[in-house]
C-alpha cells in the first residue's frame, strides 16, 4: 500500500468521522501516540484487557491497512456513531470487538510469513471460538431481545451471533424483511420447504419475517416465539381471533397449530389436514380424544353422506370455526 493512498483515505476519513487527524501521525499508531484521542472508560472486557492496550488511535491504527470495503462498510453503521459512547466507535473501535490486537498490527511478519491474527476473529480460517466472539456482542447487547439467550436452542447449539448478523456492511441483511428468510433458510431447509407450499404467510413474498413470529435470541415461550403462547403470538396479527367469544371452540383457544402449520402447508388456508378429516381427528366416535359428538349424536344433518362432502364439508354448516358471538352460534354455524 501506498503512502499516498494511504494518506488519502486517512483524509476521507477524519472527514466521514469528523475526527481532526493530522496527517504526519498517520504512521505513529502506539497506544502511547499523544494524537489527543482518550480512549473512554467503562468498556467490556476492560479487566483482562487493560484500557491502556487498546490502540490510542482507535479504528485510524487499523485502517491505515484496511482501508477498503467490506470492512470500511461499517463506517455507514450505527456501530460507527463515535459521538455515542456506547458504541463501539465511541469505545475501542475495532478492537472494541476484535479486542486487544496490538500483536496482530505491530507484527512485521517475514516475507510469507501472517501476521499474529488479533485477539477475536469472527469469521474464515482464523475465526475465534463462538463463544469469545459473542462474549463481545454480549458486553453490550446482552439485554432487551437477549434476555433468553443463554439457554436458548442457537445458543445451547453454538451458534455465533455472527451467524446471524452482518457487520461489515451498510444494512445487515438479517434485520430487512426481505432478506432474512434467506440467512434462517441457510441452516433451516425444512422450514424453507414448508414457505414453498401452496398455503404459506407471505414469508418469501417479503411481507411476514421470521422474526414477526420468533425470537431467534430465545423467548420465555415455546419454540422461541415471541410470546408466552402460541395464540398470543398469532393474536398481534389476527386480533380478530383473539375473542373471549360467546361461543368458544376449545382447540383454538389452546393453541392454533392444533389445525394449522404456519410455516406452510399443501392444503387450503395452513390447514395441517383437509377438512373433513381435520375435524374428525378429534370428532369421531372412536378417536383418542373420546370423541366430541358428531357420530354419537342424534342429528339429521349428519345422516347420510353430504356433510361430508365438498371442499368445505363441516365448514358449509360450521362456518364460525373459530368461535361465535352469535347468541344461537353454539355449534358455529353463526
Ligand atoms: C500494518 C497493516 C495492518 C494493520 C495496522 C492491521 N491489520 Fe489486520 N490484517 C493485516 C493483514 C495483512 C491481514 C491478513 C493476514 C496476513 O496475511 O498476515 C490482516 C488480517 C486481519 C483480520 C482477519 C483475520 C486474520 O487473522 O487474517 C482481521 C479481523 C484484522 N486483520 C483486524 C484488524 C484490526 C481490528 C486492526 C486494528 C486493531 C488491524 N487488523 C490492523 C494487516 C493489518
Ligand atoms: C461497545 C458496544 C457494542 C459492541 C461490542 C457491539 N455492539 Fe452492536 N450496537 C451497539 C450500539 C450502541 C448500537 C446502536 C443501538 C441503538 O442505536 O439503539 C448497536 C447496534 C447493533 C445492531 C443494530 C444495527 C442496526 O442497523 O440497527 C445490531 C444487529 C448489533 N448491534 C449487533 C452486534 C453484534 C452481532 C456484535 C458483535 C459482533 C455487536 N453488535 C457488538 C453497541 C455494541
Ligand atoms: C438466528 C439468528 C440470530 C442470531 C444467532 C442472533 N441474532 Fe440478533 N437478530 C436477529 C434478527 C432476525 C433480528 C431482528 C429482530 C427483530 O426485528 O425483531 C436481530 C436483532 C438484533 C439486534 C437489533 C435489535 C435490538 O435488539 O436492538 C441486536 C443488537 C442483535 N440482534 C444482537 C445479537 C447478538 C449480540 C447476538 C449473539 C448473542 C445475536 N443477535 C444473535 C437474528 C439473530
Ligand atoms: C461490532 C463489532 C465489530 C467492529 C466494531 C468491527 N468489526 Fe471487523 N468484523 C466483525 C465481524 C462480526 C466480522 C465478520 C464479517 C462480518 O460480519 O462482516 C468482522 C470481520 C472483519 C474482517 C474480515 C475478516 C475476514 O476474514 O473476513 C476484518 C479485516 C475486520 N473485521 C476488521 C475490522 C476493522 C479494521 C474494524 C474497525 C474499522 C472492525 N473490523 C470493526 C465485527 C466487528
Ligand atoms: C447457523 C445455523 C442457523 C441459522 C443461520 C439459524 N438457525 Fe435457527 N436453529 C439452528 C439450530 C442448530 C437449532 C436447534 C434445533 C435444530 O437443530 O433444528 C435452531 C433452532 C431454531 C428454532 C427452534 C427454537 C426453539 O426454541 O425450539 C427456531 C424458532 C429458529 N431456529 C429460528 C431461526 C430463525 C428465525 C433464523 C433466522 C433469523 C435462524 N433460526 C437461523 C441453527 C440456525
Ligand atoms: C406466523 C408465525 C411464524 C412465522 C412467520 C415463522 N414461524 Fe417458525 N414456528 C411458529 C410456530 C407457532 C412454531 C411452533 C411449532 C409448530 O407447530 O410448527 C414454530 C416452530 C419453528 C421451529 C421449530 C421446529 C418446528 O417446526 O417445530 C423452527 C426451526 C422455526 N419455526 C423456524 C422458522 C423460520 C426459519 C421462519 C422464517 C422462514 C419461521 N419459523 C417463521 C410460527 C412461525
Ligand atoms: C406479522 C403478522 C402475522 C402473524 C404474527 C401471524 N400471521 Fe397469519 N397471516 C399474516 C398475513 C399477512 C397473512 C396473509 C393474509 C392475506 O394473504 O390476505 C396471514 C394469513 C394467515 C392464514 C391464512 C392463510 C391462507 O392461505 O389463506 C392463516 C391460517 C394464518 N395466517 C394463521 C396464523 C397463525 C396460526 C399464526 C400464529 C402461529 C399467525 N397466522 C401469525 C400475518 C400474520
Ligand atoms: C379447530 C381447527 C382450527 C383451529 C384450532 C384454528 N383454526 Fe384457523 N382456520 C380453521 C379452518 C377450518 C379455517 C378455514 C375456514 C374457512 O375456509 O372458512 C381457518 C382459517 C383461518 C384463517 C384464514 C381465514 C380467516 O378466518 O381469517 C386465519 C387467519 C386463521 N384461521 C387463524 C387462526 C388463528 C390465529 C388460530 C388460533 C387462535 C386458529 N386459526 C386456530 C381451523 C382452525
Ligand atoms: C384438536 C381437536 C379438535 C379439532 C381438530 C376440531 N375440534 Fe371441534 N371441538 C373440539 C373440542 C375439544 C370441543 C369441545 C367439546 C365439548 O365441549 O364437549 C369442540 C367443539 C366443537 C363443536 C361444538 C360442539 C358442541 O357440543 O357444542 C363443533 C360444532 C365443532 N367442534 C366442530 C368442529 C369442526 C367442524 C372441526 C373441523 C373444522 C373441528 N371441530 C375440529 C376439538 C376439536
Ligand atoms: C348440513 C349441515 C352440517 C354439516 C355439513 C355438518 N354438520 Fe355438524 N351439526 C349440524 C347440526 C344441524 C348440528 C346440531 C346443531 C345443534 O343442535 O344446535 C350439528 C352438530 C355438530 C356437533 C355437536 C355435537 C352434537 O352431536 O350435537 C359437532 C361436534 C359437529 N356437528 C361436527 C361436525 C363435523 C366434524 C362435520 C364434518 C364431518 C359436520 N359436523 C358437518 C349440521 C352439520
Amino acid at each position: 500500500m501506498g503512502l499516498k493512498r494511504t494518506i488519502a483515505a486517512f483524509g476521507g476519513l477524519a472527514l466521514l468521522l469528523g475526527a481532526s487527524v493530522g496527517c504526519n501521525a498517520a504512521w505513529a499508531d502506539s497506544s502511547t501516540a499523544a494524537d489527543g484521542k482518550v480512549a473512554s472508560a467503562g468498556g467490556p472486557g476492560e479487566a483482562a484487557e487493560g484500557a491502556s492496550d487498546f490502540a490510542a488511535r482507535g479504528e485510524q491504527t487499523c485502517m491505515r491497512c484496511h482501508d477498503k470495503a467490506p470492512v470500511t462498510d461499517i463506517l455507514a453503521t450505527p456501530h460507527a456513531m463515535k459521538a455515542d459512547p456506547r458504541t463501539p466507535f465511541g469505545k475501542h473501535a475495532c478492537e472494541s470487538c476484535h479486542g486487544v490486537s496490538r500483536d496482530h498490527y505491530e507484527a512485521h511478519p517475514a516475507e510469507g510469513q501472517r501476521r499474529p491474527s488479533p485477539a477475536v476473529v469472527f469469521k474464515g480460517e482464523f475465526a475465534s471460538p463462538v463463544a469469545d466472539r459473542n462474549a463481545k456482542c454480549l458486553a453490550c447487547h446482552q439485554n432487551g431481545l437477549r434476555m433468553n439467550w443463554q439457554g436458548s436452542q442457537h445458543e445451547s447449539n453454538n451458534i455465533a451471533c455472527n451467524s446471524c448478523h452482518t457487520i461489515h456492511v451498510q444494512k445487515d441483511p438479517v434485520l430487512v424483511k426481505q432478506t432474512q428468510p434467506d440467512k434462517c433458510f441457510t441452516c433451516h431447509a425444512e422450514q424453507q420447504a414448508l414457505t414453498l407450499q401452496f398455503s404459506h404467510h407471505p414469508i418469501r413474498e417479503g411481507k411476514v419475517a421470521c422474526s414477526d413470529c420468533h425470537n431467534p435470541h430465545g423467548s420465555a415461550g415455546p419454540d422461541s416465539l415471541k410470546k408466552v403462547r402460541v395464540t398470543d403470538t398469532c393474536y398481534t396479527c389476527h386480533a380478530d381471533k383473539r375473542g373471549p367469544m360467546l361461543w368458544e371452540h376449545q382447540p383454538v383457544r389452546e393453541d392454533c397449530t392444533n389445525c394449522h402449520n404456519p410455516h406452510g402447508s399443501q392444503n387450503a388456508r395452513l390447514l395441517k389436514e383437509k377438512v373433513p378429516f381435520l375435524c374428525l381427528d378429534c370428532h369421531a366416535a372412536t378417536n383418542d380424544m373420546g370423541g366430541y359428538g358428531y357420530k354419537n349424536s342424534d342429528v339429521a344433518a349428519h345422516s347420510g353422506n353430504f356433510y361430508l362432502s365438498g371442499d368445505r364439508s363441516c365448514l358449509n354448516c360450521h362456518s364460525q370455526i373459530h368461535g361465535s358471538n352469535s347468541p344461537s352460534g353454539s355449534t358455529f354455524f353463526r
